[in-house]
């Protein structure tokens, strides 16, 4: 299994403002995830990012895009209204990406999930949309944690409006 991580974030890293809120990022952040998301196949995403876009962006349907759905919970009672699948951590995320026969799939958040990926060594590449702003503070594209990995350049795409979409491949463990 190939796992791509995807998220948009500011010129300094953050993924969204305290308050859960993306308003400093540009809706090519939501067209790329699509993108790549039908490109896997499926996506997979933590509990809260789900229920924040839910939540606050009622337009960027999860609904819309044709790809297997995977929420990642460690609620055993959650339940999910909408046809996705749920599961109870990264490596059972993966498990069943590769049950339902995907050879990719894309990690898109939140701040969490992507840590926990990281830790169990489940990322292989990484590609980041990164908007021209710079917010104060916020979430940042990983929540802190304890690890340290170099990253192999691959690629970067001008996608217009200042957006640099940067794509890296995971490398060696750094220390
Ligand atoms: N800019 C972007 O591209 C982008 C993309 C996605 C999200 N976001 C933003 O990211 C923010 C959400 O990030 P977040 O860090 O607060 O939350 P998150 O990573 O979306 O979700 C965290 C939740 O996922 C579950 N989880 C995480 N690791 C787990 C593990 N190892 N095993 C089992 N369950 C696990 C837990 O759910 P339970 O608490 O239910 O156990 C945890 O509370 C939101 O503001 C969202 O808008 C931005």
């Amino acid at each position: 299994m190939h796992v791509t991580l995807y998220m948009a974030m500011s010129v300094n890293g953050f993924i969204a403002d305290n308050d859960d809120n993306e308003d400093f990022l540009s809706h090519d952040g939501w067209d790329a995830f699509v993108e790549l998301a039908e490109k896997a196949g499926v996506f997979m995403i933590g509990r809260k990012t789900y229920e924040v876009v839910l939540e606050k962006y009622k337009d960027y349907g999860f609904m819309d895009v044709n790809a297997d759905r995977i929420i990642v919970t460690s609620d055993e009672n959650f339940t999910s209204p909408d046809n996705f699948r749920v599961v109870h951590s990264p490596k059972e995320a993966v498990q069943l990406a590769e049950s339902l026969g995907h050879k990719q799939a894309l990690l898109t958040g939140g701040a969490t999930l992507n840590s926990a990926f990281m830790e169990d060594d489940l990322i292989n590449d990484v590609i980041l949309n990164v908007e021209p702003a710079i917010v104060g503070q916020g979430k940042s594209l990983f929540a802190p944690s304890n690890f340290a990995r170099r990253l192999l350049f691959k690629s970067v795409d001008n996608r217009g409006d200042g957006i640099l979409q940067l794509h890296y491949e995971v490398g060696e463990v750094l220390g």
